[in-house]
């Protein structure tokens, strides 16, 4: 039988987590034979360390066989002391009357003090992943904050996008979602992201040709698979949960056990490659192998492509020029 490994996850009775942690426990991120041991960070207020316990109540209940431990706290560096998986939901959420502004430097602070508390107690290897927003620069800001760890190690989570921009296509088409390969968002988890279809096929012919429709591509596709997070929240009355959780097992489940050489989209601290400057945090295709992810390289970036990849890509720098002197 395997060792245990520990997997790290905050806002764990936010509704994400409440949506992901079962799941884990189950063994759907790292499979039914690996167990885990759950660490679970919830905020200090007796109203959400009271739900946390409610949570571990119900992982009791469930008798997971793969479940081998759990810890609850409010304090990071038990959450995340050794832990060889972090997944980093929660954050703080837009208050009224609260400008995007307010909102990134609140989140600042939580993110440099978890940043901290990783590069401290975590283990050398983890893979830490950032679902709370603004996740890409919650991600860049953790990374900054933990300078012994490995900057590969922090990325941020474009699986929802990614797999939003699948079934769309598959819609559209009127083929399975498993006949698309290749899909590629890129850029920031927000409106601004560019779900690019020029490399994707569906059944093997090359999407763009499948779907023969530009105007549709670009006014249409784009934004829809851009603003679906708002759509969610306007029809559900509530923000995605189920998905987002879904989205986050996914891409680790392809970072700890592979893709066998399908693309997905990861959002990971830029090499310079693509003109996106060094350690910026932006989504881009890579393929997983052996515990690591590979940047595809040498895509050709045409005109069209090139001007939504840096208007996406100066919005990332606003928010990391907006936090820069918290950073020192
Ligand atoms: P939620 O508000 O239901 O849960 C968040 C939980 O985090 C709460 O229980 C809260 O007490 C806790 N929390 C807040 N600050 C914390 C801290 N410093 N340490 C530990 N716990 C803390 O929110 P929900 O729906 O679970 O969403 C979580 C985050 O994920 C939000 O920032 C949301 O915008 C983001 N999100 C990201 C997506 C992506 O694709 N990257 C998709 C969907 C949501």
């Amino acid at each position: 039988t395997k060792t245990p490994v520990r997997i790290a996850i905050t806002g764990a009775a936010g509704q994400i987590g409440y949506a992901l942690i079962f799941r884990i426990a189950a063994g759907e991120m790292l499979g039914k034979d690996q167990p885990v041991i759950l660490q679970m960070l919830e905020l200090p207020m007796e109203k959400a360390q009271a739900a946390l316990k409610g949570v571990m109540m119900e992982l009791d209940d469930c008798a997971f066989p793969t479940l081998v431990g759990m810890v609850g706290t409010d304090d990071p560096k038990v959450a995340f002391k050794e832990a060889d998986y972090a997944l980093l939901v929660g954050a703080k959420p837009r208050g009224p009357g609260m400008e995007r502004k307010d909102l990134l430097m609140e989140n600042a602070k939580i993110f440099i003090e978890q940043g901290k508390a990783l590069n401290e107690v975590a283990s050398r290897n983890v893979k830490v992943l950032v679902v709370g927003n603004p996740a890409n620069t919650n991600a860049y800001i953790a990374m900054k904050s933990a300078p012994s760890l490995p900057k590969q190690n922090f990325t941020a989570m474009l699986r929802l996008d990614h797999n939003r921009a699948i079934s769309q296509l598959a819609t559209r088409t009127g083929k399975a979602v498993a006949d698309i390969e290749k899909m590629i968002v890129w850029g920031n988890h927000s409106p601004t992201m560019y779900p690019d279809l020029r490399f994707a096929s569906v059944a093997g012919q090359p999407a763009l040709a499948a779907i023969n429709d530009d105007a549709w591509y670009k006014n249409d596709y784009i934004p829809t698979v851009g603003k679906r997070g708002a759509a969610i929240i306007a029809t559900r009355g509530a923000s995605s949960a189920a998905s987002a959780a879904n989205a986050a097992i996914d891409h680790m489940r392809d970072w700890a056990l592979g893709t066998n050489g399908k693309w997905v989209t990861m959002g990971i601290p830029s090499d310079g490659s693509y003109g996106i400057p060094q350690d910026i945090i932006y989504g881009v295709p890579v393929t997983c192998e052996n515990g690591e992810y590979t940047r595809v390289e040498g895509l050709a970036i045409d005109d069209y492509s090139r001007s939504m990849m840096d208007k996406t890509l100066t919005e990332l720098q606003e928010e990391q020029a907006g936090v820069a002197s918290l950073l020192g």
